[in-house]
């Protein structure tokens, strides 16, 4: 069976677009292939974090994996910092990734861009870590929206390189990112994708959202001009909502256009409330159901399966670098 392997960092709340973009696409998955998704902690501390809120957030993001669909009994879940090999082989790839491809990577760029002083080297490490999560599990695929493709790229190139100058060590894996739905828009400014670091709340959906702020966010929602409800590139915020109808309630473009016809934005925003309220109850009350015991036991198991696949990668790719049996 072939794998796929994913994460989502637990800063700030999971957001319609983290749901729409990727964690839908695991739970669609998760059948066809081995599935392996992480929390990845390790990443969060890439930028400041109340270490307390960090601990819990990592928790919530594991219930909501599970309450999104995630089967635990055909998935591992588990926490990125229980598992030393990431570091480690992190380590390995650091040196053989290069300074100028790190600089290149737009996410780290647009980073340094809001935060000029104090640019921690973990930012600009941050994509070699994500190719060391990856790599460790032997990943065929790896489900994503579209803001992670040039990381994608860059941990097949390590993964290339490394089994050029070393000997064949990783599988080098391939992106999948959806053909709708990889970069859902911010409801504020629909030219910026939904965010967690949005300066603007309302222009993000929590998947913990209550359904009164919910409605809100919706409605305030920017629109463009042009009043029929019609799908179209050039109308980007209009274009924006109805892709979320679309994948929320699985109605083709042309049925959405037919049932909106000769309504305006109003409508439509009001209805996108109600069948985004109707999605998120259910998420809620399962987040909601799960228990302290029932959460440990599935962390402690996936970190224990994590941990028998990443080890003897990290093992082979340090024999073949001459790190062990210095001591024979
Ligand atoms: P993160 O936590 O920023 O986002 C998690 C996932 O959600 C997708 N996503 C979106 N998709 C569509 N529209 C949006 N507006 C939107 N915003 C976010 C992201 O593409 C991602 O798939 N670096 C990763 C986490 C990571 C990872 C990995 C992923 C670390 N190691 C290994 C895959 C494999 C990140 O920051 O995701």
């Amino acid at each position: 069976m072939k794998r796929i392997f994913s994460g989502v960092q637990p800063t700030g709340s999971t957001h319609l677009g983290n749901y729409l973009g990727a964690l839908r696409n695991w739970v669609a998955l998760q059948h066809e292939y081995e599935s392996i998704f992480c929390i990845v902690n390790l990443h969060a501390v890439t930028l400041p974090q109340d270490p307390k809120v960090l601990a819990e957030k990592a928790r919530e993001l594991a219930r909501i994996y599970l309450a999104v669909g995630i089967d635990p009994q055909v998935s591992t879940i588990f926490i990125q910092s229980d598992v030393p090999a990431h570091a480690e082989l992190t380590w390995l790839l650091n040196c053989i990734a290069r300074l100028s491809e790190l600089e290149r990577m737009t996410q780290f760029k647009d980073k340094v861009r809001k935060q000029r002083d104090n640019v921690g080297v973990g930012l600009l490490d941050y994509p070699v870590l994500m190719a060391a999560d990856i790599l460790l599990y032997q990943t065929d695929l790896v489900p994503v929206g579209e803001d992670q493709k040039q990381h994608l790229e860059l941990t097949r190139d390590l993964a290339i390189r490394f089994n050029r100058d070393y000997g064949e060590t990783f599988r080098v894996p391939e992106p999948y990112i959806p053909k709708v739905g990889a970069r859902i828009m911010s409801l504020s400014d629909p030219t910026r994708k939904m965010s967690k670091s949005d300066d603007d709340p309302n222009g993000c959906v929590l998947l913990l959202d209550d359904g009164d702020t919910v409605s809100r966010k919706f409605k305030r929602a920017v629109t463009d001009s042009g009043a029929d409800i019609r799908f179209d590139e050039t109308r980007p915020a209009l274009a924006n909502l109805l892709t979320i109808y679309h994948l929320l309630t699985g109605k083709e473009m042309h049925e959405i256009e037919d049932h909106f016809a000769g309504s305006g934005y109003a409508r439509l925003k009001q209805e996108l409330a109600e069948v985004t309220i109707e999605f998120l109850k259910p998420v809620q009350e399962r987040v909601q159901s799960i228990t302290d015991e029932d959460l440990n036991q599935l962390l402690e198991q996936g970190r224990n399966r994590a941990r028998s696949i990443a080890d003897p990668t990290l093992r082979s790719a340090m024999e073949r670098m001459g790190l062990v049996g210095a001591r024979n």
